[in-house]
């Protein structure tokens, strides 16, 4: 699947493309099998919210589970990141995030880069975020906020916040939000389950606390240009994954063929 000049004229004006409906509801059916497998699993890799102990994250996905192993390999996520960054790329991370109903807590205004280039030793902002909606979401259960344009600040001013979030997280510095603001308005990332997004490095997002009796999960998938991997591998692998084995997209239907039986 490649994009179009419009979407690629999109994605480069606001630094983040939102693709409506990209999976079928076949299709997200069979990831939501796969979450609900996932997230019951007693593992390392899944990290607990703070007051609740839900899981909030559980990462290391392509490795844990035969469907997301594919869905991190779908061509409809490997053509458009090949097309955009011109690139072999790695998976880097796959993972879900669930804010939960009534309890799930806040991401703090934040870029990714800084996190990979501070914690991973990635030398540049040029992996892409993929994220598929495994849940409806709407402006009650908790939306990624996106800063429209703020992508061209680069790279920003970050403080290390082991205090709010569940993992210790980059955040942006609120004197720099709102310059970002200043200059671009905000997206809020709705849609229906299935409705993918495709955000860069630089981009500056966040997403508010659940109130709703809604819960919200996201798959994201972060591939790297394999000339621009980790040079400073200290976090688990389940967080930057350490095979540097290009992604080759696999074919379309893939998520929806046979799974071999379970041993
Ligand atoms: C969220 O799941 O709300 C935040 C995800 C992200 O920062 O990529
Ligand atoms: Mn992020």
């Amino acid at each position: 699947m490649r994009l179009t000049p419009a979407q690629l004229r999109q994605f480069n004006e606001d630094g983040v493309l939102i693709l409506p409906n990209l999976f079928s509801d076949a299709e997200v059916e069979v990831l939501r099998a796969a979450m609900n497998r996932v997230l019951t699993q007693d593992n390392p890799a899944n990290i607990r919210e703070k007051k609740s102990e839900v899981v909030r994250t559980a990462m290391g996905l392509h490795v844990r589970d035969e469907v997301f192993a594919r869905l991190s390999r779908h061509p409809r996520f490997v053509e458009p990141a090949r097309q955009i960054t011109g690139q072999n790329l790695y998976i880097q991370q796959s993972k879900i995030n669930v804010k939960e109903a009534f309890t799930g807590e806040v991401w703090q205004w934040h870029q990714d880069f800084p996190t990979h280039h501070r914690d991973d030793g990635v030398p540049r902002p040029e992996a892409l975020n993929l994220h598929v909606l495994l849940d409806d979401v709407n402006e009650f259960n908790g939306p990624l906020y996106f800063i429209r344009g703020s992508h061209r600040f680069g790279p920003a001013a970050s403080i290390y916040d082991t205090t709010t979030t569940s993992h210790p997280l980059w955040v942006i510095d609120p004197g720099v939000v709102r310059q970002m603001t200043d200059k671009g308005d905000l997206i809020s990332a709705k849609g229906k389950a299935g409705t993918a997004l495709i955000f860069g490095e630089c981009v500056a997002h966040c997403s508010p606390p659940n109130l709703s009796p809604w819960t919200r999960a996201i798959f994201s998938l972060i591939l790297n240009p394999v000339a621009n991997r980790f040079t400073n591998p200290k976090r688990p692998e389940y967080i930057h994954h350490r095979d540097l084995t290009p992604v080759t997209p696999l074919h379309d239907g893939c998520l929806l063929d046979e799974l071999e039986p379970v041993a």
